[in-house]
């Protein structure tokens, strides 16, 4: 027998998470394998439309449970009432409906659509913006280290919904620095110990940070990218396959551009010479298949 990861009960249609439209509200109720069961409350006498995605294989399905619609399809006017269900798939053009009445749609998409209107979402990138905004030396760190990282998840062929998940990590990973203090994270010379000690809160503040969030799943990556291979890193400790590939992943990118940037305390690396290091400490604190991956990335981009 496999162990369910996930089971809830909702006994409303509120749900997870609810946005706030000026047509009317979304709520997220499930979401997993890139799939979002959402509510749509619209208002009465709306347009609401649905949008061609840049993505292909993109599926959206709607069930109306209260409410009249209309569309026009082919210069004629289609009548959509409660009971009724229309879905899209490969949609080439907007599609836009009018409520003749107050709507609710139950809201199927194989695309994360909610996850993207998202106001926790919204509101964790916002403090990714604070802590870069602290340390003017971290200033597009988190950008950058979620570039290093997706280049480096497909060149390790990983599946669609992992690149995904180790994208957000990359953006979120230092999210826990919000409340170290400035002169702490700005400091130009070496560390005390109670300095360093207090650093080194960020991966589990972040991992408390985002628990209770949509994002509550990114938390492993979050709270793992200080370890080491070799039990060395902060703050459990974890040994090799012990932590997660995602944290792997972001250890090598955030290694990577701490020294191929300024510092306060010193001038940036060539990433020559950035690799060269990176590779004489894979098996040891970096995995060597990531480190690999890098360094190809980096020769088919001719920065080396
Ligand atoms: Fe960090
Ligand atoms: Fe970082």
């Amino acid at each position: 027998m496999t162990t369910m990861a996930r089971f809830f009960i909702g006994h409303d249609l509120n749900g997870i998470e609810k946005v706030t439209q000026d047509s009317g509200e979304l709520a997220l109720l499930a979401r997993g394998g890139g799939t979002e069961v959402m509510i749509q409350k619209i208002n009465s006498d709306r347009t609401f439309s649905i949008y061609p995605s840049d993505q292909s294989d993109v599926m959206e399905f709607f069930f109306v449970l209260e409410g009249n619609i209309t569309t026009i399809v082919n210069g004629e006017e289609k009548h959509i009432k409660k009971g009724n269900y229309f879905y899209v798939y490969d949609l080439h053009e907007v599609l836009t409906f009018n409520t003749k009445s107050k709507a609710t749609l139950l809201y199927i998409s194989s695309l994360p659509m909610f996850y993207l209107l998202s106001n926790q979402i919204r509101a964790m990138t916002k403090i990714v913006e604070q802590v870069e905004g602290k340390d003017y030396y971290t200033h597009n760190h988190s950008s950058r280290v979620q570039n290093y990282s997706i280049k480096i998840a497909e060149k390790l062929h990983l599946r669609p919904e992992k690149i995904d998940d180790i994208a957000w990590a990359g953006i979120l990973h230092d999210i826990g620095k919000i409340n170290i203090p400035d002169e702490i994270l700005n400091k130009p010379g070496r560390l005390t110990p109670e300095e360093f000690a207090i650093i080194k809160t960020h991966p589990s503040e972040g991992k408390r940070m985002i628990e209770g969030t949509l994002l509550e799943y990114l938390s492993e990556i979050i709270a793992q990218h200080h370890e080491r291979l070799d039990g060395s890193g902060y703050p459990q400790g974890l040994k090799g396959d012990n932590i997660t590939l995602g944290a792997r992943i972001i250890a090598v990118a955030d290694s990577f551009d701490a020294m191929t940037t300024d510092r306060p305390y010193k001038k940036a690396m060539h990433p020559r010479d950035a690799i060269t290091e990176l590779k004489s400490l894979a098996g040891i604190q970096f995995d060597p298949k990531v480190v690999a991956a890098l360094e190809e990335i980096l020769k088919e981009e001719d920065k080396l």
